[in-house]
């Protein structure tokens, strides 16, 4: 099908599939995008994105049957607004990840950071470890494996991973915890061995019980109060408050620093940064790694 795409004085996108779906997406539309995406989810969405965001929307738009994007904003007032701003997220974010992202996080977790807290839980004490932005699951897992191959034990003691994301479909295939092996791979061979099942052929395969029950997922908005107090021992916070502007990146680090333990580490994406007065409540203990001070 022909696409073109050709950018007017006025910075207005037009884009013509054929005749009969062509559709406009002007300047003024982008800024009603860009607006609900900041209410509502705390994006930031930069002016550069414009033509990715629009052949995105294009294909929204063709799977609700609709040639107008007035009509589509229309939707996203309408009776189902809720519904329509979750498939709008979708568009507008990506929810890759893979198993053990960022391998140097799981190093420190395995080398330094699980040992103590182990011990602590096997004493009987409260553990908590947050994955917040998890998207299909892979970080939570990547962190129960670890556990679980420190100490088996774990899964009778009081410690616990909470997984959340914003977006209630990758929560929905997280919870379903099967993957294609491609992604599987990500995953040292020797845990794989253990605590994924064989692929079938289906070439899906799928990770273990005794992994998954370590973990609560659930769907959270992080630029909305947060339901919970903590106090988390670990939050591996990476490649989310990347799509948030200044100010919301900011509210998010002081979210953390409120519910995180004297002590507790945070882990957050390699190209994010902290910001604003919780900075200074943390220490950086390497690369994208952080301590909440008052040990
Ligand atoms: C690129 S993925 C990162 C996944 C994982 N943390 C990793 O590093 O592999 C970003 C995730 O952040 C989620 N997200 C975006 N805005 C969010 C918000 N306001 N609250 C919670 N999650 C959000 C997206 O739905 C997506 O699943």
């Amino acid at each position: 099908m022909l696409n073109r795409e050709t950018q007017t004085q006025r910075g207005e996108v037009l884009t013509e599939m054929s005749g009969r779906d062509a559709w406009t997406f002007s300047q003024a539309d982008f800024e009603s995008i860009a607006q609900i995406a900041k209410t509502y989810f705390g994006l930031n969405l930069s002016r550069s994105k414009m033509a990715l965001i629009q052949s995105r929307l294009g294909q929204r738009m063709k799977q609700l049957g609709m040639s107008s994007f007035s009509d589509y904003l229309v939707r996203l007032q309408g009776p189902l607004a809720k519904d329509e701003r979750t498939e709008l997220l979708s568009v507008l974010t990506t929810n890759v990840t893979h198993f053990f992202r960022e391998q140097h996080h799981f190093d420190a977790l395995r080398n330094t950071i699980l040992p103590p807290l182990l011990k602590a839980a096997a004493e009987g004490q409260r553990v908590r470890l947050w994955s917040a932005g998890c998207s299909t699951g892979p970080e939570a897992f990547s962190l129960a494996m670890t556990i679980l191959d420190l100490c088996p034990a774990a899964k009778t003691w009081d410690l616990k991973i909470l997984a959340t994301d914003i977006d209630p479909i990758v929560i929905e295939t997280a919870k379903v915890a099967q993957f294609p092996q491609a992604e599987l791979d990500g995953i040292p061979r020797e845990l794989q061995t253990k605590y994924v099942t064989e692929t079938g052929p289906s070439g899906v395969g799928e990770i273990k019980g005794n992994v998954r029950s370590m973990i609560t997922f659930g769907v959270l908005n992080l630029i909305d109060p947060l339901p919970f107090h903590g106090p988390f021992d670990v939050v591996l916070c990476r490649n989310v408050a990347i799509y948030f502007d200044r100010d919301t990146q900011t509210k998010l680090w002081r979210t953390f620093s409120d519910v995180m333990a004297p002590g507790g580490h945070l882990f957050i994406g390699h190209s994010e940064h902290l910001t604003g007065a919780a900075k200074s409540e943390f220490s950086k203990t390497g690369f994208t790694m952080y301590q909440r001070k008052g040990v």
